[in-house]
């Protein structure tokens, strides 16, 4: 069989590999697509080395169809949709042992650590697996796991009915937020970013979305204007490695002063650079600042939100390739990152 190999830093190969086995205990994945993930883009370029070794088969979003099942399984049927959760935590540790294992000191995922989805076949054990309902297209599968940090940010900011929002971001994650927030509150989300192709999906899929480009206009004034000058309930960074220009608001403050009085700020953005924060003004509003790392069993809530119908993967594909064109995936979102938010690759072809 198939699978896209990283063979060395910038070289995704599409090369011929062993095809695994369907161990006892274990559940054979035919794949049907995957999804490029911004670490993913960093994996590429060598930005996670040396915690990812070569040759590496990369993909740590995706998901298939359930093409064989091992010994003592039992549970699952040959033909069953599913999305696989690359997480693995270790239990041990001592945030694991608090129950709280997106923290966990020794996190790995398939696709980084390991192996990952991007090829024709996977086993993993069934702890990893959730079922996913008939009704929801393959594509849409493999894009639960973003999903599913959208919607943890969620819950760890406790977004209320009629919050008002801000979205610092319109990358992937950022609009992964937007869905999430839209299936609770109706009320305005403010998006922020600097390029109008990616602010403009938002308005695109979602009602009293009020997109802000911030290098043509003062973000924090326009969300004063249209909320009488209190600001909004729950403000979201997911800039991340914020980009420079002439009177540039940092992410991270942008948030903190967007907040009304009692408001959140839930923070995202794995940038390396420190945030010129004045506490001073988070404790004058008396605001709580939170961080949301992956996601924690947000994958149940991500397939029954698609079961219904509730969320817009669709907003978020760009393009879908074949498997053997992976590279491709890559040099694209890298030189066009404007017009490009999910490329899916396509690994169900034999
Ligand atoms: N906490 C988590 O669980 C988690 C998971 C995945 C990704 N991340 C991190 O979240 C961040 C965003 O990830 P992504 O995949 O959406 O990246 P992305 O590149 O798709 O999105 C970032 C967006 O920020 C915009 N931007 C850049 N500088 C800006 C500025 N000064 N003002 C306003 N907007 C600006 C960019 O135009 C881009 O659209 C990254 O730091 C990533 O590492 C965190
Ligand atoms: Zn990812
Ligand atoms: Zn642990």
């Amino acid at each position: 069989m198939k699978a896209a190999v990283l063979t060395r830093y910038n070289k995704v190969e599409w090369n011929e590999v062993e095809s695994p086995k369907c161990k006892p205990g274990e559940v054979l994945i035919k794949v049907s697509y995957g999804c490029i993930c911004g670490s993913d883009q960093h994996i590429h370029k060598g930005e996670f080395h040396p915690r990812t070794q070569l040759p590496l088969i990369m993909g740590h979003e995706f998901g298939g169809t359930v093409a064989e099942l091992g010994e003592g399984v039992s549970g699952w049927e040959v033909g069953d949709k599913v999305a696989p959760d690359p997480i693995i935590w270790c239990g041990k540790c001592p945030a694991c042992q608090k129950g709280h294992y997106p923290a966990c000191t020794s996190l790995k995922l398939i696709g980084i650590d390991m192996d990952g989805g991007f090829q024709e076949y996977i086993s993993l054990p069934p702890s990893m697996l959730y079922k996913v309902p008939k009704n929801v297209p393959d594509e849409h599968i493999s894009l639960i796991e973003v999903l599913s940090i959208g919607c943890h940010a969620k819950n760890r900011a406790g977004v209320k009915e009629n919050d008002t929002i801000v979205i610092w971001g319109a990358g992937k994650i950022g609009l992964c937020i937007l869905q999430a927030v839209r299936t609770v509150t109706n009320n305005t989300v403010f998006i922020i970013d600097i390029l109008d192709e990616r602010l403009a999906i938002g308005s695109k899929y979602y009602d009293n979305v009020i997109a802000i480009n911030a290098k043509k206009e003062d973000a924090l004034e326009r969300i004063k204007s249209e909320t009488d000058g209190k600001g909004v309930d729950i403000a979201f960074e997911a800039v991340g490695h914020a980009e420079d220009f002439e009177n540039a608001i940092n992410p991270v403050v942008g948030c903190i002063r967007s907040i009304v009085g009692g408001g959140k700020v839930c923070i995202l953005g794995l940038g390396a650079e420190p945030a010129p924060v004045v506490f001073k003004e988070l404790i004058w509003k008396e605001g709580t600042i939170v961080t949301s790392r992956v996601s924690h069993g947000e994958f149940a809530e991500v397939i029954e939100l698609l079961k219904h119908g509730r969320l817009k993967p669709e907003a978020l594909i760009s393009q879908i390739l074949p498997g053997e064109q992976t590279q491709k995936g890559f040099e694209t979102l890298e030189n066009n990152p404007s017009e490009n938010i999910k490329i899916l690759l396509d690994f169900s072809k034999d």
